[in-house]
């Protein structure tokens, strides 16, 4: 059985063109952040490191953290590296392999030399176990192998933001929340609830000045904490000879917003929710804060309406409370679920009731001009 997976390994590795996957290497490694060799020694303790300076009153705690290049983790920035002349002897790979199920008949660890072996002969490429520069991870699942090519160091969350609170989203995720939201050219998005800002930093790092970021929190701590990390990209910004972030904070109760009607296209944010945020910190019942937030957002948002919770009770009652006093104010598309720091948690995504019908009107109007 092993003599035919090693057969099988061989074949796959002749299948593969390494000329190509020589040519996505070279292409990506520009955008690829460099590991120091200080930031490994320092990478395992970064949470130990990290200093926790003060306690505010949401009970979040003000961290900066400590790592030495944590700063260039500002992913989305484009940075210039200046590697464009790689050649096939720079590369440096290793293979690792990973198993999903335990039917398979060999260890990982023997599928990752055994294929490691065959890139070797096959692309000619130099093998270093710990200094690599290409890492090649192969996942076996059931009778089936695929095999990856990581274009990334580190997770790609490790990004904008260094002062966190306790409920910090990930950027990660705020990029998949604001891809919802469908921005588009000179949009105003703001993100009422926006603890320590990551959900609008994203969004002006990644948009730049196609749109306009607001982000708002009822808690003063919470709009330092956002300031500190504007500021700190500031910095960054001004070093790396970028244009500024169309970004700005503020002190604001979301369920009592000082913003004219429609005056915002979008509203993208994270609801609180479970046990870090407790209903006696907020001075409110999540329900009616739920209700209250959705029906004045409703107010003064044009389009669209992305909201990050993981209380489907909350959610709901502020939903069905809406309908029965008879406001048809959000319409509902979709939820998506997704795993939120190990638990699942839903994403909402509304449109504005007054924007679908434009929308359907615009749609018929059309359609008839093009049967005309
Ligand atoms: C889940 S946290 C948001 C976390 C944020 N996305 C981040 O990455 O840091 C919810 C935030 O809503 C804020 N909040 C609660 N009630 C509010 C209200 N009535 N108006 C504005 N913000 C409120 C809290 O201060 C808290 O920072």
């Amino acid at each position: 059985m092993k003599k035919k997976m090693r057969v099988a390994l061989g074949e796959l590795a002749k299948k593969i063109n390494w000329s190509y996957v020589e040519k996505i290497w070279m292409q990506n490694q520009p955008y690829v952040r460099q590991r120091s060799s200080k930031h490994k020694k320092s990478s395992k303790s970064s949470a130990k490191k990290a200093i926790f300076k003060e306690v505010d009153e949401n009970g979040d705690f003000m961290v900066e953290k400590s790592s030495p290049d944590f700063a260039s983790a500002t992913f989305s920035l484009e940075r210039e590296v200046g590697m464009n002349n790689l050649k096939n002897e720079d590369i440096r790979f290793r293979c690792s392999a990973n198993r999903v199920g335990k039917k398979q008949c060999i260890t990982s660890c023997l599928c990752a030399n055994i294929f490691g072996g065959h890139v070797f002969d096959k692309a000619k490429w130099q093998f270093n176990l710990t200094e690599f520069n290409c890492h090649l991870m192969l996942f076996m699942m059931g009778k089936s192998i695929q095999v990856y090519l990581l274009l990334t160091n580190e997770s790609l969350h490790r990004r904008n933001v260094v002062h966190f609170g306790i409920t910090t989203l990930r950027p990660t995720i705020c990029h998949g929340m604001l891809r919802e939201a469908q921005i588009s050219l000179g949009d105003i998005v703001l993100d009422p609830m926006a603890g320590s800002g990551s959900l609008s930093i994203e969004g002006a790092v990644s948009c730049q000045d196609r749109a306009f970021f607001i982000g708002t929190d009822l808690f003063a701590p919470a709009v330092r904490k956002c300031e500190l990390n504007k500021d700190h990209l500031d910095k960054l910004i001004e070093k790396l000879n970028l244009k500024r972030l169309n970004l700005n904070f503020g002190m604001m109760d979301a369920t009592d917003l000082p913003f004219r009607d429609n005056s915002i296209d979008s509203v993208v944010t994270d609801l609180p929710f479970g046990k870090r945020i407790k209903e006696v910190m907020l001075g409110t019942n999540m329900r009616e804060l739920y209700f209250k937030s959705l029906k004045e957002l409703s107010r003064v948002t044009r389009k669209w309406g992305v909201f990050l919770s993981c209380d489907k009770n909350s959610m709901k009652y502020a939903i069905d409370k809406l309908c029965s006093d008879g406001l048809k104010l959000w319409r509902f598309i979709h939820c998506r679920m997704i795993n939120h720091g190990g638990s699942r948690v839903g994403i909402y995504l509304f449109q504005k009731y007054d924007y679908f019908l434009q929308c359907a009107e615009e749609h018929n109007r059309n359609k008839e001009n093009i049967e005309a």
